[in-house]
Order: C-alpha cells, then structure tokens, then sequence
C-alpha cells in the first residue's frame, strides 16, 4: 500500500515531520510512505491552475497514484498552517486528486491540546466539495507534549502513544482497503 504523507510544518525541526518519518521506519513492513515536498508549492493563484508550475502536477500526480493520505498538521493560531491550506487549495482545482483518497490525520503539538482545534478545522476543510477526501472516522490521533516524547534524534519514544499509532495505522489500512469501491 502506498501511503502519500503531507507535513504542514516547514520549519527544520518539526516535530509533525519527525513523527511521519518515526512512522516511515516502523511500518515499512505493511506501507511505503513517501513524504511530499509541499514546502516547494507556490502560492496558490487562480490564474495558474490549467497551466500550473511543474512541482504542483507532480504533487498532484503523487496523491493519484497513492493507495491513501497521511496529514500530519501542527497547530498555528488554532487553526491549520498556510503551507498546508495551501497545498489542499492546489489539490482542490483542476485535477480533484484528495476526491475519495482515504485520509488519515496526525498532529503533534507541545501544549496539551495538541491540535485538536486545527484538526477539526481540517476535517471540515477535507470535507469541502472540491476536496472531498474520505477522513477516517474515529481514530482521532492528539498528540500533545510531543517535546516529552521523543529522544533527541526525534524518534518517539512513548510507549503508550506508539502503540496508538500501531492501532490507528492498522485501523487504516483495513479502512482504506474497503473504500476502494468508492473509487
Ligand atoms: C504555534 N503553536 C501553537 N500551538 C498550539 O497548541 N496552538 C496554537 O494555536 C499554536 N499557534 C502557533 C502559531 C504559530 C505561528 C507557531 C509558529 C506556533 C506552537 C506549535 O504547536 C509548535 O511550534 C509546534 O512544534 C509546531 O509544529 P512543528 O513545527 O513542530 O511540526
């Protein structure tokens, strides 16, 4: 199963990024995941989208060809990032690449909410009609003072929230494998 994975935090150190890649590494038994570089996405412009800059169709193309969607989403202004708002409006135009794609959300922060308001804003969003993914239901993954939970090379290190992941990845992947009649 291919598994396309969107980090909406830019910044070298990231810790939503640290967690896709932790994730990478622990699950190449049952899924490839390949992380999308939508940091190199240019500003989303209207008058761009039929003949748009080469990165954007070959992120797009990337989420087409993929099995399902992983979004992991940091918490800016209790909201999603622009990055990551960003690069949903390019998937939303023209080729509709996130329609029925399962999708699953992560996100990690350091306070103790750990972006459960960016992730209901991202449901909502994922559920626009020029998106139109299929989100998980249930499975909801908050990750909050992530800072205490992984060692310094930025691998997790917390017991209980890594076999969360190991229920929600698995969750996943019997979900996405009966969606495929949607698409
Ligand atoms: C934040 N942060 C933050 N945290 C939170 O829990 N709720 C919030 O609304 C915000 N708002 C916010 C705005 C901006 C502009 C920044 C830069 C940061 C803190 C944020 O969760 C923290 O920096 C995370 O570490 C960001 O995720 P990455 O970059 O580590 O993946």
């Amino acid at each position: 199963m291919k598994i396309a994975a969107i980090v909406g935090s830019n910044r070298q150190s990231s810790y939503n990024m640290k967690l896709v890649r932790f994730l990478q590494a622990r699950y190449t038994d049952k899924v490839e995941i390949e992380i999308l570089p939508i940091d190199q996405l240019p500003f989303y412009n209207q008058d761009e989208e039929l003949n748009p800059p080469v990165i954007v169709n070959e992120i797009k193309n990337k989420i087409q060809v993929s099995d399902g969607v992983l979004i992991a989403t940091p918490e800016y202004n209790s909201s999603i990032s622009g990055m990551l708002k960003n690069a949903l409006d390019w998937f939303s135009r023209v080729e509709q690449v996130m329609v029925n794609k399962p999708t699953m959300i992560i996100g990690a922060s350091m306070g103790i909410m750990g972006t459960i308001r960016a992730q209901m804003q991202l449901r909502q969003i994922l559920n626009s009609p020029g998106i139109g993914a299929l989100t998980l239901p249930g499975n909801e993954v908050f990750i909050g003072a992530i800072q205490n939970k992984m060692d310094e090379q930025g691998r997790l290190t917390d017991e209980p929230t890594i076999q969360f992941m190991d229920t929600v990845l698995g969750n996943f992947i019997e979900w996405a494998e009966k969606t495929k009649v949607f698409s």
